[in-house]
């Protein structure tokens, strides 16, 4: 059977204050239409369809997938008229699932069990929320439902109710159609509901069917800056407790934020405060400790990420131990047994086995061999103010304290670089290399006194 999906994304979201649409506000770095486009895809849908209408431009392009129909909803008035936008699109045969591209983390079991029971009737998905306000009561009738009213049309009574409408709903295209012909904007926000279908549907002798959420999340759309920042505290939670089934150690699950994907082996841990962005993989048995960020990076086994270190785009191998306050650039390939300590640098650059950098270090542009040591302030001079050039320093090197190295330049194997010498000539293999001026004292010298 035929199925189509309309997403509803025109609504301005004027609470957002914000100028990006609101189906555009990231929802862990990625934008909440995203997360319904994905839901709605892993259903296999014969059509997506999604009606834009604030920023619509700015919408599109976030979604230049060709599975995608856009279309245009000029003036917002009411979820009803939205949906009439995109009937023209709409097979006859088939059935329609409604989402709102506000309602970000809508689960596939969901959407699956409204297609089925949405076949022959209309289907709605309703929430039995302990504070309903705002929301469209369900009105039954012997159990059964009768219509959906707006809060702002609700009497007394009818406010009392707490099974409210989540807005999600699945019916046959055909009554769809029909129902959607027939609908009016007499009510108190002169719109034309989508929520009336329900009553007429009653009226044309069709059992309106419901299908009742379990999971609050899972149907709360997002409004405001805050309920964002709420929902992103659950949505992170989520990400957390799945990492922990797959038994990583996080020392506190509120104080995590995944924005990507972490893929993680045996006994890793991972202590409060850590960002985690794009997709990370990390080894069995590896730590990584307090406020630490690491982006798009690969991090091996045995491995341990000290406090405060930024690591993007880097390639980590096993036994390393990184920090406290480490910064990996984009193009850092590190091997195993490499210390990197506290401010080091280090950019598209290559270090081999058991080399230790260990204090206050830039390497750029470099490829440094194994057991390499590169003493406290020791820097490459990669960059001349127009190019950058490489560095090579080969195995078994000792770079003194306060270096600085000017590229291009090779350092030679097992060579000894003297403290404070500034290198501009390749220095040779085995030997000791100084450049710095003779140290002399000055006997009988006086220090100068105060006139
Ligand atoms: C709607 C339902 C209400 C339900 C609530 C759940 C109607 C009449 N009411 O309320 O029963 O409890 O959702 O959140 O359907 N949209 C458009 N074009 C429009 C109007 C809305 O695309 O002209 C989109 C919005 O971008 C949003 C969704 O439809 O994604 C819901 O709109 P919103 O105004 O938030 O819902 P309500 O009408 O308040
Ligand atoms: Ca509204």
């Amino acid at each position: 059977m035929s199925l189509s999906i309309v997403i509803l994304a025109a609504g301005k979201g004027t609470r957002m204050r914000s100028d990006l649409p609101k189906v555009l506000q990231p929802l862990a770095h990625k934008p909440l239409l995203g997360y319904v486009i994905n839901a709605s895809m892993s259903v296999n849908p014969s059509q997506l369809v999604i009606v834009y209408g604030y920023g619509g431009n700015l919408v599109k392009k976030a979604f230049p997938s060709e599975h995608i129909q856009w279309v245009e909803q000029k003036e917002q008035l009411g979820t009803g008229h939205a949906v009439q936008q995109a009937i023209p699109l709409i097979k006859d045969e088939g059935c329609t699932l409604i989402l709102y591209g506000d309602v970000p983390l809508i689960d596939q079991e969901t959407i699956q069990s409204l297609i089925k029971k949405g076949q022959k009737n209309l289907v709605v998905l309703t929430y039995q929320k302990e504070n309903p306000k705002g929301y469209g009561r369900i009105v039954r009738k012997d159990d059964r439902i009768q219509k959906i009213v707006e809060e702002k049309d609700c009497d007394a009574l009818q406010k009392n109710i707490k099974e409210i409408n989540t807005g999600i709903m699945c019916a046959p295209n055909h009554l769809l159609k029909n129902w959607l012909k027939r609908l009016n904007n007499q009510n108190v926000q002169k719109e034309y509901y989508l929520t009336d279908i329900v009553g007429l549907s009653i009226e044309d002798n069709i059992e309106v069917l419901s299908e009742s959420a379990d999971n609050e999340v899972s149907i709360t759309g997002i409004n405001s800056k805050f309920e964002l920042a709420t929902m992103e505290r659950s949505y992170q939670l989520m990400t957390a407790k799945k990492l922990m089934e797959e038994g990583v150690t996080i020392i506190d699950p509120s104080r995590i934020d995944i924005r990507g994907e972490v893929t993680a082996g045996q006994d890793v841990l991972i202590d409060v405060g850590c960002i985690f962005e794009g997709k990370v993989i990390l080894g069995n048995h590896v730590k990584i400790a307090a406020y630490s960020h690491v982006k798009d990076s690969v991090i091996g086994d045995h491995t341990s990420i000290e406090p405060y270190s930024h690591i993007v785009q880097s390639v980590i191998g096993e036994n390393c131990r990184i920090g406290p306050f480490a910064r990996l650039r984009p193009g850092t390939k590190l091997q195993n047994k490499v210390h990197i300590g506290n401010f080091v640098e280090i950019k598209n650059s290559e270090v081999n086995n058991e080399t230790n950098i260990n204090h206050l270090s830039y390497v750029g542009d470099s490829l440094v061999g194994k057991s390499v040591n590169i003493g406290a302030g020791a820097i490459t001079c990669n960059y001349d103010g127009a190019n950058k050039h490489p560095t090579t320093i080969e195995d078994y090197v000792f770079i003194g304290s306060n270096t600085a190295l000017v590229a291009p330049i090779k350092i030679g194997k097992g060579a000894t670089i003297a403290a404070g010498s500034t290198i501009t000539k390749d220095a040779p293999p085995g030997e000791l290399t100084v450049s710095r001026s003779k140290q002399t004292s000055i006997s009988g010298w006086t220090k100068p006194t105060k006139k």
